[in-house]
C-alpha cells in the first residue's frame, strides 16, 4: 500500500505544532541547515525555483529572502501544512501550490533548482521522485535535498538510539499531541537510505557531482546534484 494518503493525513494533523515542535526537537538547529541547503541552491537571478515538500514554507521563505530575484514556488500536498506556509509569509510573493512529488506539474527544465527537506524518507519511490525533480529542472540545474538519516554506529550512538527511541516521541506526544506521528519520524529515519546509498540513488537518476555534508551527530544529511 502507498505511504501517500497516510503521509498526507499525518501531516495535516501536525501543522499547527509542526513549527514549535521542530525548533524543540532539533535544539534549535533545523534553520541552520535550511540556511545551507539555500546556500547550495545559488543565486537563480531571475529565475524559478521550487521547494517541494515546502510545509510550513521555511526553505521557500529563505529562498526568497536570500535570492531577491527570484520567482519561488512552495509546493506540498499537505493543504494544511500550506496554510500555515501562507500564514507565516504573507508579505512575500511566495506561489504556494499544492501537487504530489510523485507527478510534478510543471513542464520539463523549469527551474534553477530545486529544493526539498525532509521528502525522501516520506515516499514510496526516492528514485521515481528524483527523476521527476531531474526532468523540471533546467540543464545546469541544482537539486538540494536536506533529511533524516539513519544514524552510524559511533559513540554517540547510545545517545541518539535513546533520543529517537524516547525522547522524540515523547516530544511529540507534549507539544503536538501526537506520539505517534513523531514515532512514525524515529521509525522511517531508521528505515530510511543511508547517506551513501541516497547518493547512489541521486546518481542512478541521472545527477551529476552528487555529494553531501552531515550535521548533528550524522543524524542529518544534505545531499545535492546537478543535472548534466
Ligand atoms: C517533515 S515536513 C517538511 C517540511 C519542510 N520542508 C521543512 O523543511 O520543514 C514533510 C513535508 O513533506 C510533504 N510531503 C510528503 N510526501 C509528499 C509528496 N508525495 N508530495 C508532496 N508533499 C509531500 C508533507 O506534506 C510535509 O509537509
Amino acid at each position: 500500500m502507498s505511504k501517500g494518503p497516510g503521509v498526507q493525513k499525518m501531516f495535516d494533523a501536525i501543522a499547527p505544532n509542526y513549527d514549535l515542535m521542530n525548533r524543540v526537537m532539533t535544539m534549535g538547529q533545523d534553520q541552520r541547515w535550511r540556511r545551507f541547503v539555500v546556500g547550495k541552491a545559488g543565486d537563480p537571478g531571475q529565475g524559478w525555483v521550487l521547494d517541494l515538500a515546502t510545509g510550513t514554507g521555511d526553505i521557500a521563505s529563505l529562498m526568497g529572502r536570500s535570492y531577491q530575484g527570484a520567482h519561488v514556488i512552495g509546493a506540498d500536498f499537505s493543504l494544511n501544512m500550506l496554510q500555515e506556509a501562507k500564514k507565516r509569509f504573507q508579505e512575500q510573493t511566495i506561489a504556494w501550490q499544492a501537487c504530489d512529488a510523485n507527478y510534478l506539474p510543471y513542464k520539463d527544465s523549469s527551474f534553477e533548482s530545486v529544493t526539498f527537506g525532509y521528502l525522501l524518507r516520506n515516499v514510496d519511490d526516492s528514485l521515481r521522485v528524483l527523476k521527476e525533480v531531474y526532468r523540471v529542472l533546467k540543464p545546469g540545474g541544482r537539486v538540494i535535498c536536506l533529511d533524516t538519516t539513519p544514524p552510524e554506529k559511533n559513540i554517540f550512538y547510545p545517545f541518539v538510539r535513546f533520543y529517537f527511541r524516547f525522547g522524540i516521541p515523547f516530544l511529540g506526544r507534549l507539544i503536538a499531541s501526537d506520539e505517534a506521528a513523531y514515532a512514525y519520524l524515529t521509525g522511517s529515519t531508521m528505515d530510511f537510505h543511508n547517506a551513501e546509498e541516497l547518493a547512489g540513488i541521486f546518481t542512478e537518476a541521472g545527477f551529476v557531482k552528487v555529494d553531501y555534508k552531515k550535521f548533528m551527530m550524522g543524524t542529518i544529511g544534505v545531499h545535492w546534484g546537478q543535472k548534466s
